[in-house]
């Protein structure tokens, strides 16, 4: 019943995504392969990084202590780089070929290898295709002593990489580029941050630059004026094209006159029904000053089948029917061609032996499907819990009330039935405390649909895919 109400209330938030005409995304099999890329250097990103390790902060800022022998840190640290790279798909495998759900940390994984730190929840934009219009979302700012206490305990703990958001715009965190320079100083080997880059001020990408950012995702969807202003309107006042694309330039620009390879810059467009016609456009806008200029898959789950023809229902309803498990609400997804698939079976899901992310309060997550925020795993402080889900409740009221910046948002409040003990504990306990534990061993153990928040997860990656219609 509770699963059942559960549903319910998701395929609600993703049948009105599906509304504004998303639907047809992405392709089954491997979500990888559906991400093209093309690289201005011929190096991937992990190639860049290595190349250009001696201009990495962490490696300047650690080869200061006179003790070590600077080329035997450089090597180090490329080494551990490298690993780490390494880890990111070979932990996860390990561990569900091992069954190592409880016991991952000991066996397999001591640490995380990557952390995120949701410095904004609050964004500028409205894009119609993101989950911040139909799950309330904060417009709050981390504070600046949590976010410090959060890096210190995650260069304590060897994490290799901190990406410097999660749901919201990182760039409208005043403070982001002392945060990233201090990451940089305390050794944090490759720091991130995706970004829409509407405040991208020349004086920002020179803080963010000399802060030492190694990497800069910029998300960018269309190829033409018309396409980028429908999909990325603002909510606080008029966003516009021209000047997001130059403020991309003006940051290669910089980085060319101050002579640095970081950072690493990298573009992305959500193919969409829209964006995928001007994927050639929005290549050749962007492959002059851009290192790498990637289309990645739209997300969501599917489950409202009002959204496809008469023809595509009945022919669901026929697989569906086959196992008396399911029911009319699965996943489905559709490819760009039109070819139609539906859930068969789940897959366990790799961020959980990667990585873990924190909201701007200091609630813990396992996953960043989480977006509503509704099975934390831990807290790494009280205001994750003292002032309850206030912040949410500002912008369900905000919303309502159709005030300024909120008339495009048609927001529902996550689940909260799932709880935790309102305890602060540290990073490392989180990473190896009981609620993850009890996530990955029931992933390990293939009874996913068994986590609520996981029964409805939107990761095309974490389902098995059977043909209806190709
Ligand atoms: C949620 S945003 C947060 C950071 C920043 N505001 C931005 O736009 O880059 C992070 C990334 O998620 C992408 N995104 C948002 N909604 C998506 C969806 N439904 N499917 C796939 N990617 C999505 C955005 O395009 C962006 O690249
Ligand atoms: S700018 Fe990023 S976070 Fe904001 S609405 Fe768009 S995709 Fe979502």
């Amino acid at each position: 019943m509770l699963l059942d109400r559960k549903r319910d209330v998701l395929y609600k938030i993703t049948s009105e995504i599906a509304k504004n005409k998303f639907t047809f995304m992405l392709e089954t099999k491997d979500r990888r392969r559906q991400n093209e890329s093309v690289t201005k250097h011929k190096l991937t990103k992990d190639e860049y990084m290595l190349t250009h390790f001696e201009a990495n902060k962490a490696y300047l800022s650690r080869s200061k202590d006179l003790r070590m022998n600077a080329d035997v840190l450089l090597e180090t640290m490329k080494t551990d780089y490298s690993k780490y790279r390494k880890n990111w798909n070979e932990l996860p495998r390990k561990a569900i070929e091992n069954k190592a759900g409880k016991n991952y940390v000991e066996e397999i994984g001591t640490f995380p290898l990557s952390l995120d730190i949701e410095t904004a929840a609050i964004c500028d934009l409205a894009c119609p295709f993101c989950y911040r219009q139909t799950i309330a979302t904060p417009d709050t700012l981390i504070k600046p002593e949590l976010a410090y206490k959060i890096i210190d305990q995650a260069a304590e703990l060897n994490v290799s990489a901190i990406k410097f958001n999660w749901r919201g715009e990182p760039l409208m965190h005043p403070k982001l580029p002392e945060f990233i320079a201090y990451a940089k100083k305390k050794g944090i080997v490759e720091t991130l941050i995706n970004t829409n880059a509407t405040k991208l001020t020349k004086e920002k990408a020179e803080e963010l630059i000399d802060a030492g950012l190694d990497v800069i995702i910029y998300s960018f969807d269309g190829g033409t004026k018309e396409t980028y202003d429908k999909l990325r309107p603002g909510r606080f006042e008029k966003n516009e094209f021209e000047n997001v694309l130059e403020n991309i330039k003006t940051l290669t620009r910089l980085k060319k006159e101050k002579k640095s390879f970081f950072p690493y810059t990298r573009i992305q467009m959500v193919l969409t029904e829209d964006t995928f016609r001007e994927k050639d456009q929005f290549i050749d806008l962007f492959s002059e000053h851009i290192d790498d200029v990637s289309t990645i898959v739209y997300t969501e789950r599917g489950g409202d089948m009002s959204v496809l023809s008469e023809k595509e229902q009945r022919e669901m309803k026929k697989v569906v029917r086959r196992d008396s498990e399911r029911n009319d609400n699965v996943a489905f997804l559709k490819d760009l061609k039109g070819n139609l698939f539906v859930e068969n079976g789940r897959i366990p899901c790799e961020q959980i032996f990667q990585r873990m992310l924190v909201s701007y309060d200091g609630r813990v997550f396992m996953c960043c499907f989480d977006w509503g925020n509704e099975h934390p795993i831990g807290y790494l402080s009280d205001d994750s819990f003292k002032n309850g889900d206030q912040a949410y409740e500002q912008v369900l009221k905000s919303s309502k009330e159709n005030k300024n910046g909120y008339e495009m948002l048609n927001l529902q409040m996550p689940s909260r039935e799932f709880q935790i003990k309102k305890e602060v504990k540290a990073l490392k306990d989180i990473w190896n405390g009981k609620e993850i534990q009890n996530v990955r061993e029931k992933h390990v153990l293939g009874e996913i649909n068994s986590i609520a928040v996981c029964e409805k997860c939107a990761s095309k990656e974490t389902y098995h895919w059977e043909p209806v219609l190709t």
